[in-house]
């Protein structure tokens, strides 16, 4: 399932999740407290906000972490760029994050 999402420059991908419909868990509130809006960033990991102490910590707990695996409440956008972000807890759906004014389907 692939889901096409508007994002702005600043939101972080569980603000963009929530805010179109997509279920991502976050038990924390998203205050890096819990690993459960863990993501896969599939395209883009280099335009997201740098990965601190504290989201590496968190994210050791996430059930199927992989090399590319981020915080979906501590990645934020930073450039108006193309993501594709998979959501393992949804049984591999894919979000294509569009920001705004980006063309494209
Ligand atoms: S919602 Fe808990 S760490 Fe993101």
């Amino acid at each position: 399932m692939h889901i096409m999402c508007e994002a702005l420059v600043g939101d972080s991908i569980l603000d963009v999740a929530l805010a179109n419909g997509i279920d991502l868990q976050h038990n924390c509130g998203g205050v890096c407290a819990c690993s459960t809006c863990h993501v896969i960033v599939k395209q883009g990991m280099d335009t997201l906000t740098e990965q601190l102490d504290d989201e590496a910590d968190q994210l050791d707990e996430a059930e199927g972490l992989t090399l590319d695996s981020r915080l979906g409440c501590q990645s934020r956008l930073t450039e108006d760029v193309d993501l594709i972000v998979q959501i393992p807890q949804l049984n591999a759906s894919i979000a294509h994050l569009f920001h705004e004014g980006a063309t494209g389907a």
